[in-house]
């Protein structure tokens, strides 16, 4: 063999090594041991925090105990890594909303939540009313996003199906995909919230009434309130994270739960206004799009390198677990998660 042969293989050999390796690289290549350190150490360092309070406007969250605090990552080659309590369940409230809006743009294509509902930040807190009225049409048109409650239940009424029933199959099934296991209900929170939200039927009423919902507002409402009453713990929502970070496939089942070009959009609202009105600030600290619930849970995603939950009831005053996001900071500071870091290219 001359050099002419053996050069291009020594290139197709140093291709396929890279090729290797890199697909075997871990979240942020940073070590599985590494990973595993940044979050037994946000558990040491935040376990004792006493801030925040659990949601009570919903009775049966009030009842949640305080000190549940579980942190899971998962990373685009399916490994999971774990620290403190990810068995207990919660429910798993506004972060359905993000699943609930990939379903509408599975189903009705990338320009329907946009059209319909709108992809911007209220400024405002979850459930208000005053960010419907400056939505009408008259006033400038959808300004608001599927991540507040006007926004979520109108995403919930444009899904697909021609019962209740069929209508939540396809919910529920869509949430148990991105997890990776059949998830169910937790009746007391559903019962609990069904029984006290006449603020949220009022807003499903009010949106039906400016044309956001075309038909049934109060099946809309009730189903809404019923996607966010599916109980799951740390790992579940790390699952479902890790599978927006991986492009839409599931990394630990390998199912492609949703479209990967959908992915980018809904990762775009998430950072928007996951966080609602701390929305800019979480993304100034961090970077990363997320979502928070009521009950406790917030997840994050650094596209590529890893999804990330951590589950701690007591919420701040814009309703986000004190707990979850400083864990999800740390954990994503020390494992270079932060989308926006300095990226070096170029000539220097
Ligand atoms: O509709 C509600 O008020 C609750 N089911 C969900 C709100 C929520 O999780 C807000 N999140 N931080």
């Amino acid at each position: 063999m001359n050099f002419r042969t053996i050069q291009p293989m020594r290139y197709a050999l140093a291709a396929v090594a890279a090729m290797l390796f890199c697909t075997a690289l871990p979240a942020a290549a940073q070590s599985p041991k590494q990973i595993q350190a940044a979050l037994d150490s946000a558990l040491t360092r935040f376990k004792n925090v006493r801030e925040g309070a659990n949601a009570d406007y919903i009775p049966a969250l009030a009842r949640v105990d305080p000190n549940i605090f579980g942190i899971a990552l998962v990373t685009p080659n399916g490994k999971v890594y774990t620290a403190g309590d990810v068995t207990s369940q919660v429910s798993i409230q506004s972060i359905s909303k993000v699943f609930t809006m990939a379903r509408v743009i599975e189903d009705l294509g990338p320009n329907s939540i946009v059209e319909r509902i709108g992809v911007d930040a209220t400024g405002m807190r979850f459930n208000s009313i005053v960010s419907v009225e400056f939505s009408q049409k008259a006033l400038g048109g959808p300004e608001i996003n599927p991540l507040v409650n006007a926004g979520a239940i109108t995403a919930t009424s444009m899904v697909p199906g021609a019962t209740r029933d069929e209508v939540w199959k396809r919910i529920l099934d869509f949430h148990s995909d991105f997890a990776g296991r059949p998830l169910t209900v937790d009746k007391e929170v559903f019962d609990s919230e069904a029984a006290t939200n006449q603020r949220n039927q009022a807003i499903g009423s009010l949106m039906y009434a400016y044309g956001f919902i075309k038909d049934k507002p109060a099946q809309a409402t009730d189903i809404y309130t019923e996607q966010c009453a599916i109980s799951v713990n740390a790992r579940d929502l790390a699952t479902m994270a890790g599978t927006l970070a991986n492009a839409g496939r599931n990394p630990v089942t390998g199912k492609q739960v949703m479209k990967a070009q959908n992915v980018p959009g809904v990762l775009a609202v998430m950072a928007t206004a996951g966080l609602y009105d701390d929305s800019g600030k979480w993304l100034y600290r961090t970077g990363l799009p997320a979502k928070s619930g009521v009950g406790g849970g917030i997840i994050a995603v650094s596209p590529g390198k890893f999804g990330i939950a951590v589950i701690a009831p007591p919420l701040d005053a814009a309703g986000n677990s004190v707990k979850a996001q400083l864990a999800i900071e740390s954990v994503s500071n020390a494992l270079g998660g932060n989308p926006y870091a300095p990226q070096v290219s170029g000539k220097r």
